[in-house]
């Protein structure tokens, strides 16, 4: 198969959170593919220090629930790439408890790390986007919201809070030309996926043949949404949700 170029993504500069490893480590590729400016942050200081040499892609080790230590973070990548045009905000958590195991804390931890730290990122680069002439932010949220992910609650909650906080700052950023779209991933067979849900063939090919096209997905198919979505070609498409499933839902 071949795939796209977008000239437009050349030498832009793009922030990428949770770009260590699975699908965001599949989006790091792919700008970088693409000749961006690739910036990106996770709390794995190892595995992003690797991939970042691999691909020429600059790398800041931080916790992102960590407000002033992510916003500094970010400041210190801009101030390497210039302002940025494009955000992925991708990290996550989908950690699973059954209900009557979470405690307040557990509720908050998940919706810093799956939600507020998407807003954080939005907030920390849009003086940037808007004084450059604006850009484009990709919220990763997920179809688990629409299945109902009954030991995944606080995660499935705060992945439909992202398509309220995509529809939210489209209407806020675009009077200044910055589009905010989310994507909605179903199953992508990344190593960790495999490793800790679907350690057999059997249990893959079991989801799989849910899909209405059976291919095994991994992360590049997400980061090809996303490299659209980022692009000129995009341009005029915002406050939109994209479900990436092969079928599934
Ligand atoms: N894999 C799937 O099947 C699937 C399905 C639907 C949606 N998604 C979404 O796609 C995105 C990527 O999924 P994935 O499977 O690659 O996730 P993952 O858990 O494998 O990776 C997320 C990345 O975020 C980083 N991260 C986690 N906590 C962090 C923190 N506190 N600070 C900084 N970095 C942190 C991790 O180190 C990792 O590199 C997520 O938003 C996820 O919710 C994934």
């Amino acid at each position: 198969m071949t795939f796209a170029t977008y000239p437009s993504l050349k030498d832009s500069p793009i922030l990428v959170t949770g770009g260590a490893s699975g699908i965001g480590a599949d989006i790091v590729r792919a700008f970088a593919e693409q000749g961006a400016n690739v910036g990106f942050v996770d709390i794995q200081h190892d595995t992003g220090a690797a991939l970042a040499k691999e691909t020429g892609t600059i790398f800041e080790a931080v916790d992102i629930t960590d407000v002033p230590a992510f916003r500094n973070a970010i400041k210190t990548l801009a101030g390497k790439l210039g302002a940025f045009r494009v955000l992925i905000n991708n990290a996550a958590n989908d950690f699973r408890q059954p209900i009557a195991r979470i405690e307040a804390d557990d509720w908050d931890k998940s919706q810093n790390i799956n939600l507020r730290a998407q807003f954080i990122a939005a907030q920390a680069v849009h003086p940037g986007m808007a004084a450059a002439g604006g850009g484009s932010i990709i919220n990763v949220s997920s179809v688990v919201w629409r299945l109902a992910g009954g030991d995944m609650v606080p995660y499935a909650t705060a992945k439909a809070g992202v398509i309220g906080l995509t529809k939210s700052l489209a209407d806020a950023f675009g009077p200044d030309n910055i589009r905010v779209n989310a994507i909605e991933p179903g199953a992508i067979f990344t190593p960790k996926q495999r490793a800790l849900w679907y350690p057999t063939d059997k249990e893959v090919d079991e989801l799989v043949s849910q899909q209405l096209l059976r291919t095994i997905m991994e992360g590049d198919e997400i980061a090809r949404m996303a490299l659209f979505l980022a692009s000129d070609d995009a341009r005029m498409i915002t406050k939109q949700s994209f479900i990436v499933d092969g079928g599934l839902i």
